[in-house]
């Protein structure tokens, strides 16, 4: 029999479709997403219009497509080691079509404000191109994304050229022949620093510190499935056998100019770029230190140094943002972010997060398994630890990794080990034939088409 409660997902990218059809899944028939977009995909549909999206024209994914697909819908065969955005958005759309999740969303639609209701109901403002309306909901699932809102840093001064955040890059032409500052040392700035360096007059990359920059592939294979063959290696030692790998693949970063790490392997979020290095050592790209002021066009470095520029870059990651719900409820932007399996709240009434961490790997698998539980929970399967704020608190003191403390740290959790941790909440019927951690080749889906097929 299907269950009658009215449940809202905000958001149909990975984590909100997956949401919806695992929710559908154990029986609930009235689930309605949200979404501001005209399509499924999220994060992945790129556009050259400002808007949600953060990928720009060349982007691929950092995790492989081995440990980057649902476990119950193969990524295709012929999709390379790290798919574009132009695979992920039609794997997505091709997964919510497959399972009956597009009927189910309201496309061009906003959530503006979501109000928890005196009897445990939200109250969600909705605006689309037919005005505004508020409809009611007994669940709220929020699938909103980490990756949209800029966090664009702050120095004295005045910067003349054009100042932006990587959220706003889309590509490197409007760049050709310009003098190009890229700030940051993530998976956003080395990218940007690669694309930009191809058409302008120079470009520099100025890192605050030294990262472990990792190539995408090690021994032929994508690294993080080389990583997944290292988890033999006691954790304490992993880091030590990591840093030494990367010295033997590509010798130390002051052989490239840039500094030395100041923390070990694991304590910042993987940067994963093979083109940088090179790229450095072709003279396409050059470095500098942290900024501390502009002057007009002229950027100021901590080392003394000044060069101008006719553009600045920040790609300094983001802020987690819920700005339709009230703040005195949910504020996670500056951290810490105290939800029991990074989606269960310790005291809002049927509010669920479903995606909202930042595993080292791929997270809308993991997002997948959270929906299971969800499921399970929602039904009655599955119950929430008695002790639910000890138990968050557990979870904050215990990271899986003790990271720098620095605002994009806030949320972070090893792909397998919290593979590992949602699985154990799962029934052992689904735990025996999971995880799946090839490349799904020829893998059937339920209908016994295969997912090339599916579309
Ligand atoms: C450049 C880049 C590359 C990345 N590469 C990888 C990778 O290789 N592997 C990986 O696992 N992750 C990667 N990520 C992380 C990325 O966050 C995830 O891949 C994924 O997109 C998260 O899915 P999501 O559904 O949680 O959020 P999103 O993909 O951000 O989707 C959220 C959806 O919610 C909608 N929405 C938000 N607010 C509202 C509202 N108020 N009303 C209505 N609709 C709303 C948006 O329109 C959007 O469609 C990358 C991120 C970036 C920026
Ligand atoms: N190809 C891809 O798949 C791809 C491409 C881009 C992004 N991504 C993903 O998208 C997410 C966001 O990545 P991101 O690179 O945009 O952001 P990010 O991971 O948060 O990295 C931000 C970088 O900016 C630095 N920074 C922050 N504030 C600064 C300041 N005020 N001054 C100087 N430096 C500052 C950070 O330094 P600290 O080290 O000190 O924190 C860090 O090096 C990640 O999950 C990433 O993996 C993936």
């Amino acid at each position: 029999m299907s269950d009658q409660r009215r449940i809202a997902v905000i958001g149909a990218g990975p984590c909100g479709i997956t949401a919806a059809k695992n929710l559908a899944d154990v029986g609930f028939s009235h689930i309605t997403l949200f979404d501001r977009n005209r399509q499924v995909g999220g994060n992945w549909l790129y556009s050259e219009e400002p808007g949600h999206s953060s990928v720009f024209e060349t982007t691929h994914t950092i995790s492989s497509k081995t440990l980057s697909q649902y476990h119950d819908f193969p990524i295709p065969d012929d999709y390379p080691d790290y798919p574009s955005h132009r695979h992920l958005a039609e794997y997505f759309q091709n997964y919510a079509r497959y399972f009956g999740v597009e009927p189910m969303i309201r496309f061009e639609t906003s959530v503006t404000h979501a109000e928890l209701q005196s009897g445990g109901g939200w109250r969600l403002a909705l605006q689309d191109h037919n005005g505004t309306r508020s409809e009611r909901f007994d669940i709220l699932v929020v699938c909103n994304g980490h990756h949209w809102d800029p966090r664009m840093p702050h120095y004295d001064g005045e910067f003349a050229g054009e100042l932006l955040h990587s959220h706003d890059f889309k590509k490197a032409a409007p760049f050709r022949d310009k003098r190009v500052l890229v700030i940051g040392g993530g998976n956003s700035a080395c990218d940007v620093a690669v694309e930009t360096s191809r058409v302008s007059r120079r470009t520099d990359i100025s890192m605050r510190r030294g990262y472990w920059i990792t190539p995408k592939f090690m021994f032929g294979r994508p690294t993080d499935l080389v990583n997944e063959n290292l988890r033999f290696i006691p954790k304490p030692i992993r880091p030590f056998v990591s840093e030494k790998i990367l010295y033997l693949m590509r010798g130390s970063n002051r052989k490239y100019g840039l500094l030395e790490p100041d923390h070990r392997f694991g304590q910042t979020h993987p940067t994963l770029n093979s083109e940088l290095l090179y790229f450095i050592r072709h003279g396409e790209i050059g470095i500098q230190r942290d900024l501390t002021r502009f002057d007009g066009n002229t950027v100021i470095f901590e080392d003394g140094r000044r060069a101008e520029y006719d553009a600045v870059i920040a790609c300094t990651g983001y802020r987690i943002s819920h700005p339709f719900l009230d703040p005195s409820l949910v504020n996670y932007s500056e951290g810490p972010v105290p939800l029991y399996l990074k989606m269960f709240p310790e005291k809002v009434a049927n509010l669920f997060f479903v995606g909202l961490f930042q595993p080292l790997g791929s997270i809308w698998p993991l997002a997948e398994l959270q929906a299971k539980i969800l499921g399970r929970y929602l039904t009655g399967a599955w119950q929430l630890p008695k002790a639910l704020g000890s138990a968050i608190r557990h979870e904050l003191d215990h990271p899986d990794y003790r990271q720098l403390a620095t605002p994009r740290h806030t949320i972070t959790v090893d792909y397998h080990a919290f593979h590992k941790r949602l699985l154990a909440e799962l029934p052992r019927s689904f735990r025996q034939t999971e995880p799946k951690t090839n490349s799904g080749a020829g893998a059937v889906l339920p209908s016994g088409e295969t997912a090339s097929s599916a579309t």
